[in-house]
């Protein structure tokens, strides 16, 4: 039973845990995709020099380790859930793979992990790191790479794109758990109609808000 189940407690709170890092996380990716880059047209040299190396550090913090511990909490519940069952010890679970194969539970939660992994290099060893490289550019007065600007853009927009079938790939294997091609590229494609539609829609120069 659920309530005196030690495993299933700690199953509950990962999942907490993984969901409200994930809100943390996606939340700073759309604040800088459909609010920042818009704003940021909006504003002259001066301006950026004082506003940005106070926000953008900030955002990019909780972004960044938003990030992470998503990650790190979803290894732990995809550990939790597919390979390991209380008992039997570590090996792959009935979740993941039965006699007919592996799962359509399973497949949706690689499609989703494949994307999360995806989203979460960029953060680290893309957007942070030339991130970093223009606020110290900037605090010091000097111009930054525009090469750095435009590679962290198309990271967080690829990110942003990403994050509409990630989505589907983390709720479908609990709440619908069936998959087939039809289903999975309709899940594609409607996640990635969304953010196009909100980057598309997202208030910019000349545009009332
Ligand atoms: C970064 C890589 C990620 C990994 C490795 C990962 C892994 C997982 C795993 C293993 C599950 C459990 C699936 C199941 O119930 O069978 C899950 C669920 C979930 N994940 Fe992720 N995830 C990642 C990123 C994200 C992100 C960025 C979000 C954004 C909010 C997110 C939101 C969710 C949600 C909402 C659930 C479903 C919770 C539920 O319905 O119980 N995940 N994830």
């Amino acid at each position: 039973m659920a309530l005196s189940d030690l495993y299933t407690n700690f199953q509950l709170l990962f999942r907490w845990l993984h969901v409200i890092a994930g809100i943390v996380w996606i939340g700073h990716l759309y604040f800088f995709n459909f609010v920042n880059v818009p704003f940021q047209g909006t504003i002259g040299g001066d301006v950026k020099k004082a506003v940005n190396p106070q926000l953008l550090p900030r955002a990019l913090w909780w972004f960044r380790w938003g990030a992470m511990i998503t990650f790190l909490t979803g290894l732990v519940l995809f550990t939790q859930l597919y390979m390991y069952a209380p008992g039997a010890g570590f090996g792959v679970t009935a979740l993941f793979w039965t006699d007919q194969g592996i799962t359509a539970r399973a497949i949706w939660i690689l499609i989703g992990m494949l994307f999360g992994t995806i989203m979460w290099f960029n953060v680290w060893f893309i957007i942070w790191p030339a991130q970093k490289k223009i606020i110290s550019a900037v605090r010091d007065g000097v111009a930054a790479d525009p090469k750095l600007g435009k590679r962290a853009l198309l990271a967080s927009r690829t990110n942003a794109y990403l994050s509409g079938p990630m989505l589907f790939g983390m709720l479908s294997p609990s709440h619908y758990g069936a998959i087939n091609m039809l289903t999975a590229l309709v899940a594609i494609a409607l996640g990635l109609v969304a953010i196009w539609w909100a980057i598309k829609t997202a208030p910019t120069v000349g545009r009332s808000i």
